[in-house]
């Protein structure tokens, strides 16, 4: 994609930011809107002049070697990230065999042997998306070490691995969503179906189930977090029925709502699931359940993958969170240009998520696709 899209993401991004309260970071954005064009166009700005940079520098890209290091091919986002990664890389002048790409099937000790691989056949930058958040220092050391500039994505090292980063004036970001939006969004999409809806055993609380992603990783924590403080934030009373790890897995999603539902029957009021691939798979025990989605029970992902946003579409999902892989992926790739060219980067490269419901699920499809 798509300089379009990624244009009508910003303008669909900053209607979001304005419209909802958020985490800490979103609450500037909330409170002062100005904050949030500035940031806007301070974003356009840092793209152009990567563009006018990664231009400039064409010919000499077509020689460099960029390693690519994700977690787990199998991750459905993950697919979706890694995919426009290879295309964008390739339209800013990377030769498509100077881009090597490799899966480290969801295991730490694999994943650390490609990044040796890379170390060794001499690549010129690093773009990884670790198995365990908890590994960066030891990643960064070698990376580093090795004197290769390394862009972190999708999992966020915690904040004393980044301010090293700083304090060590070494060549190493991050680029990511603050995943405690994505959570506030996913609680504000069942907020405003109001009490009264959703309270369907009438006890007066939001009763709910909670399906995580991996534990280690930081966007799971803090969506399970702030989809709850969304809530409470809007003067509801919650009630966790249960929260349980799903790995971001359909299939694990699938068996832990059909036991939940199973469990507590009527009770289960509302889903909450960290990814879409868990959402889907709840939904098909939600429908195997005989239950009905905006009927007598609600369900929330996060993502929107294709088929999350036609199940909004179709009534069959409350709504979705986009998780923007075109943003996240570009701007990993320009922050690698960037180190390449010398420009260098700053330490933390963010970007928004927007939410979805019924309005908008179709314009985000229409994108997406
Ligand atoms: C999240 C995404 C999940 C999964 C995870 C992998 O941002 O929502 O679906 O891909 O990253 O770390």
């Amino acid at each position: 994609m798509k300089r379009k899209a990624v244009s009508l993401v910003l303008a669909l991004t900053m209607v979001a930011s304005v419209v909802a309260g958020c985490g800490s970071k979103q609450e500037e954005a909330t409170t002062e809107p100005a904050a949030t064009e500035d940031a806007a166009a301070e974003k356009t700005d840092a793209a152009d002049t990567a563009d006018a940079a990664a231009e400039a520098v064409d010919g000499d890209l077509a020689d460099k070697k960029v390693g690519v290091c994700i977690y787990q091919f199998s991750d459905n986002f993950m697919t979706l990230f890694r995919t426009e990664l290879q295309s964008y890389l390739e339209s800013k002048g990377f030769k498509a065999e100077n881009i090597k790409i490799v899966d480290g099937a969801n295991d730490q000790a694999t994943q650390s042997g490609q990044i040796d691989n890379f170390i060794t056949e001499g690549v010129d930058v690093m773009i990884v998306n670790p198995v365990n958040s908890s590994s960066a220092a030891t990643i960064t050391d070698k990376v580093v070490a090795a004197n290769i500039p390394l862009v972190y994505i999708n999992r966020e090292p915690d904040a004393t691995e980044e301010q090293r980063w700083a304090d060590e004036n070494m060549d190493v970001t991050y680029v990511g969503c603050d995943a405690r939006q994505s959570g506030t969004f996913q609680g504000e999409i069942i907020a405003d179906l109001g009490l009264d809806a959703i309270d369907l055993n009438k006890n007066g609380k939001v009763d709910y189930i909670m399906v995580e992603g991996d534990p280690e990783n930081v966007d799971a924590q803090y969506r399970t977090e702030f989809s709850v403080k969304a809530l409470e934030d809007a003067g509801l009373e919650v009630n966790c029925l249960t929260d349980q790890v799903g790995n971001w897995q359909q299939d694990q999603a699938q068996q832990i709502v059909a036991n939940a539902l199973g469990q507590y029957g009527n009770d289960v009021e509302v889903v909450f699931c960290n990814n879409d691939a868990m959402a889907m798979g709840a939904l098909q025990a939600i429908q195997s359940a005989g239950r009905t989605v905006g009927k007598d029970i609600y369900l929330v992902g996060v993502d929107a993958l294709s088929e999350a946003l036609e199940a909004v579409i179709a009534g069959n999902l409350t709504g979705t969170v986009f998780n923007d892989h075109f943003s996240q992926s570009h701007s990993a790739a320009d922050a690698a240009i960037n180190y390449l060219t010398g420009a260098g980067n700053e330490h933390y490269i963010g970007c928004d998520y927007v939410k979805v419901t019924q309005d908008n699920a179709q314009e985000v499809l229409d994108m997406v696709k």
